[in-house]
């Protein structure tokens, strides 16, 4: 059941010869998969050999092989968790009604949406990153990008078979249309607009894995939970892919610190020139980088008051984070739940029904896990002796969706006038120059067990491989 079968011309777990309509359909989707990946993919990678991990099995022991491949040779598939036999759908109105495996009338159009909008942020993280290997810190770190790169390939391969097996001609148009619309393109940008922003260098490609593939992992989670039983669980297998993607975000800030605090230590100062001049990130720019990446993304999770995110939930199609370890009556009708706003002047919190504040509940959830990695930052900090405290800004600052957009509030929850703001913003978010400065330092170190002045080595290899490994062959 778990294994899969690589023998096919599209690998897979779901018996896909037994449905020559879709396997034909998806075969001719293959190629233009292929042409996006040639044009979109990693620039100028296409004769290098990476040693990549492949899924194998869905089984969470050894589900992955490792090797060097060429990305283009990738064998992308499609790969579901195992069915649970008789499972009920555990919240909203059909609770303990039998899961569905098929898609209902009804609720065809939403499913939809959720589908395409989960499918568009996955080759639109490919297209952020495409040139960040012409940068890469090192030749670990060059492997580390290219794994995700094919890996949120395979994510688009994961909703597309839903689209096509599940959502006959207009699921085919919305799979093209996944490959048309391309990141940060004026006529056909991406849907979501932390999608069409740019990726352009590897402090910000380690805070948007940290925190942008983290707000992945939280609507995978809510998708996980959904009645609908063949988007569950291929969910559930895209979500043993996710937790790489956010460990190459959090190692990665967190070797960044290392070598900063290092060299604080040695020369005994932390004046942001001199350590600019040493080449490393002060941590100043480093909290400015979090601040604007955890603002941006916190935006992902749309308003904070949503009928949307109440139909989705009552009718099923998509829970809670953790939906099962909640000990509430899992329809939410007379719950209530906080939210901000700002009146006259001041942050308020005021109560609305729960059901309309899910993306609120997701946001809070999501909040709770990134500070983790924060706090795991700090201790780097703090082992080295150094005086400072990295922290995520209140959740109201600099807010572009829902009842706190456009307000000007402090990253420590203080509302300020346009002025203050205006006055303010170059502490708060990188300015031009902090990004100037972070990319005067990004040149290719790609020598096995060298590693670029800015960040340190990693405690460890991939796959137990020393650290000096040949991840990525050249030829
Ligand atoms: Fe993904
Ligand atoms: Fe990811």
């Amino acid at each position: 059941m778990s294994g899969i079968n690589y023998s096919e011309k599209i690998p897979n777990n779901v018996n896909l010869s037994e449905d020559r309509t879709l396997q034909r359909a998806l075969e001719q989707w293959q190629p233009n998969f292929i042409n996006w990946w040639d044009d979109m993919g990693p620039e100028g990678s296409t004769d290098m050999d990476v040693y990549l991990r492949t899924a194998v099995s869905v089984d969470p022991q050894g589900w992955a092989q490792f090797g060097h491949v060429k990305m283009r040779d990738y064998r992308w598939g499609v790969f579901l968790n195992p069915g649970e036999e008789d499972r009920k759908i555990h919240f909203g109105d059909h609770i303990g009604e039998k899961a569905w495996q098929d898609v209902p009338g009804e609720h065809r159009a939403n499913l939809r949406r959720i589908i395409v909008t989960q499918g568009d942020t996955e080759p639109a993280s490919v297209e952020q990153q495409r040139h960040l290997g012409l940068t890469a810190p090192s030749m670990y770190d060059l492997r580390n990008l290219f794994q995700i790169n094919v890996e949120e390939g395979r994510h688009l391969w994961a909703m597309v078979y839903l689209l096509h097996k599940y959502f006959g001609k207009d699921g085919r148009e919305e799979a093209d249309a996944l490959l048309q619309r391309n990141s940060g393109n004026e006529d056909n940008p991406r849907i979501l607009q932390a999608f069409n922003e740019k990726t352009p260098d590897w402090l910000s490609f380690f805070m948007f894995t940290y925190f942008t593939d983290r707000d992945g992992k939280f609507q995978l989670c809510a998708l996980a939970e959904s009645a609908f039983d063949p988007l569950a669980r291929t969910t559930k297998f895209m979500l043993t892919e996710e937790a790489h993607h956010m460990f190459v975000g959090e190692s990665g800030v967190s070797r960044t610190i290392q070598r900063t605090v290092d060299v604080m230590n040695e020369l005994k100062t932390d004046d942001v020139g001199k350590l600019r001049a040493a080449g490393v990130i002060d941590l100043p720019t480093i909290q400015r980088y979090i601040n604007f990446h955890f603002s941006v993304t916190i935006d992902l999770f749309g308003a904070d008051q949503s009928s949307n995110a109440a139909t989705f939930y009552s009718s099923g199609l998509k829970g809670r984070y953790e939906e099962g370890k909640r000990a509430d009556d899992h329809v939410l009708k007379g719950n209530s739940y906080k939210i901000l706003s700002v009146e006259e002047g001041k942050l308020v919190e005021k109560e609305v029904p729960m059901l309309n504040a899910l993306n609120e509940v997701l946001r809070d959830d999501y909040i709770t896990d990134s500070k983790g990695g924060i706090d795991r930052w700090n201790r780097v900090i703090e082992k080295a002796g150094i005086p400072f405290k990295l922290k995520a800004p209140h959740k109201a600052f600099h807010r572009n969706i829902g009842s706190l957009s456009g307000a000007k509030i402090t990253p420590d929850g203080e509302v300020v006038t346009d002025e203050q703001w205006m006055a303010k913003v170059g502490e708060w978010l990188p300015s031009n120059e902090d990004r100037a400065y972070v990319a005067s330092l990004m040149g290719r170190v790609v020598e096995p067990g060298k590693f670029a002045n800015w960040i340190a080595p990693p405690v460890m290899g991939i796959n137990r491989q020393p650290v000096n490994f040949d991840y990525v062959r050249f030829n």
